[in-house]
């Protein structure tokens, strides 16, 4: 969990609609942009209905950016299966969907997570009630709560997603939350006022002609937020 007395607003643009012949030039735009960190989507064809990349690309990407933030969107069926290649290949955080283990294996996979290094997120699908994360949250260091069904970007965001954010950020002041799917300058308030101050936008930053602009609208909206309580 982050400990800090205060939140801090940070922008991680999803790279998954970019230009992937282009994967560290779309990167470093994102960085010279002014993104906090990177969101990198891991699809397995199981978990969702699609598939991208593992950890082999991970591995070449990061010594171009060791100093970078990669938070990994775990979207797989069996997310024990892959932390140690993605500790190796020197991601930061893995975020592993609730949905794919059982009642009592989350802290089994958490714990596991931070043997290998990384930050733990756990991440909720639409469908899922956000209680049953509430066991684990003393754990983790960060919420993923998703507003679109996984899968794809591009897609239209949900806000009846917000009301998990708000039971979430109720009970833990200073926990790190994620949101994911759909997020735009458009829907940004909405979001930061339900208490996210982790923001990933996928093709409303990396499609715009002036990135930087969305993405200092995102943060800008989220600072107004955070820490006001
Ligand atoms: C969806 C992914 C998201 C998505 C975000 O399964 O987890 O990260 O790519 O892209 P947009 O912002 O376009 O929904
Ligand atoms: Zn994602």
């Amino acid at each position: 969990m982050n400990t800090s007395e205060t939140l801090q607003a940070k922008i991680g643009p999803s790279i998954l609609n970019s230009d992937l012949s282009r994967l560290a030039d779309e990167c470093e735009k994102m960085m010279k942009s002014g993104a906090d960190y990177l969101h990198l989507d891991v699809m397995d064809g199981h978990f969702v209905p699609n598939l991208t990349f593992g950890h082999p690309v991970v591995a070449a990407l990061k010594p171009k950016f060791k100093d970078v933030f990669f938070d990994m969107h775990m979207m797989v069926a069996k997310p024990t299966r892959w932390i140690e290649e993605m500790a190796g290949a020197g991601a930061e955080q893995y975020t592993f969907h609730i949905e794919t283990v059982g009642d009592s294996g989350a802290g089994d996979v958490i714990r596991k997570i931070k043997e290998a290094g990384m930050k733990a997120g756990i991440a909720v699908k639409p469908k899922t009630d956000v209680s049953v994360i509430f066991p684990y949250l003393q754990d983790v260091d960060m919420v993923l709560i998703m507003t679109v069904e996984p899968g794809f970007g591009g897609q239209s965001f949900m806000a009846d997603m917000l009301p998990k954010v708000k039971a979430v950020r109720e009970k833990y002041l200073h926990l790190d939350i994620e949101v994911d799917g759909g997020v735009s300058p458009a829907n940004i308030d909405e979001c930061a006022s339900a208490g996210a101050n982790m923001i990933v936008s996928g093709s409303a930053v990396v499609r715009s002609d002036d990135p930087a602009s969305v993405i200092s609208k995102l943060k800008e909206s989220v600072n107004r937020f955070v820490n006001v309580q």
